[in-house]
């Protein structure tokens, strides 16, 4: 069993990235809306959080444990690992790979305040692109337009269009979407974009370090999986986001 937490809808991605590749195996998700957004909350707090979600995941019997949150892996990652005898796989901006395919040596890095300015980030920045230019924004009210849906409003379409002409005006052709949040708003993006700009994320990189890790003798082979969503606030993100799939939704209790 694997479970997986966010801050809310944005990991959903991943969890239909992982089901994908172990479609035997029984999963749980927490969107921990009732704190959402992470991004805007003090480290100690988002810290206190996610022990929670491993202890609770732990006590369920879960083997390995997807941080599906750019926010929580960079604040907390490190202390997870140190303090719980379980793998942890986290998401990080993909940096290193918006370096590879950039040709200008300049990126765009689209993320919540917590992720832009977490140590494991700027570390991650230095390591892969310290000759290159980064240029840096914070989604304002990505995360919260995504959590209830409202992405289509004049006021947030005009947010987007905000966003894509300042990286256009920093001629920047490459922009990482650093918060699972923002992977829904991808298409939206690239229209508004067009060819000038491509958006990067990397759902697939994480299934392929989930894959190295977790052997397929740790998969419990059914016939039918499980899908438990345990929610903390709202269900309706989750019920509106997975409205064609089966899954038993469930309140947090913590
Ligand atoms: N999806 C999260 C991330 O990847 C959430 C951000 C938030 O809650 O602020 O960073």
């Amino acid at each position: 069993m694997i479970g997986i937490f966010d801050s809310g809808v944005g990991g959903l991605s991943l969890l239909n990235a992982v089901q994908k590749a172990y479609p035997s195996e029984d999963c749980i998700y927490i969107s921990d809306n009732k704190y959402a957004p992470y991004g805007e909350k003090k480290i100690d707090f988002i810290l206190e959080r996610c022990q929670k979600h491993a202890e609770f995941f732990i006590e369920q019997g879960v083997r390995l444990i997807i941080i599906a949150c750019n926010t929580a892996t960079t604040i907390a990652i490190s202390a997870l690992r140190e303090t719980y005898d379980i793998p942890f796989v986290g998401i990080e901006p993909a940096i290193k790979p918006a370096i590879q395919l950039s040709t200008s040596s300049k990126i765009g890095v689209i993320a919540t305040r917590a992720t832009l300015s977490s140590t494991l980030y700027n570390a991650t920045k230095q390591k892969y692109a310290s000759t290159s230019t980064v240029v840096e924004r914070v989604g304002e009210g990505f995360v919260e337009a995504v959590e209830s849906g409202n992405t289509q409003s004049e006021t947030f379409q005009n947010k987007l269009r905000e966003t894509v002409l300042f990286f256009e005006a920093h001629k920047v052709n490459f922009v990482v979407l650093g918060c699972t949040h923002y992977f829904f708003l991808k298409e939206q993006l690239a229209r508004i974009a067009g060819d000038k700009m491509k958006f990067i994320e990397p759902t697939e990189a994480v299934i392929n370090r989930l894959k190295n890790i977790y052997r397929e003798n740790d998969v419990r082979q059914t016939e039918e999986s499980k899908t438990l969503i345990y929610c903390s606030g709202s269900m309706n993100a989750v019920q509106r986001i997975l409205k064609d799939r089966q899954f038993i939704l469930l309140k947090l209790q913590y």
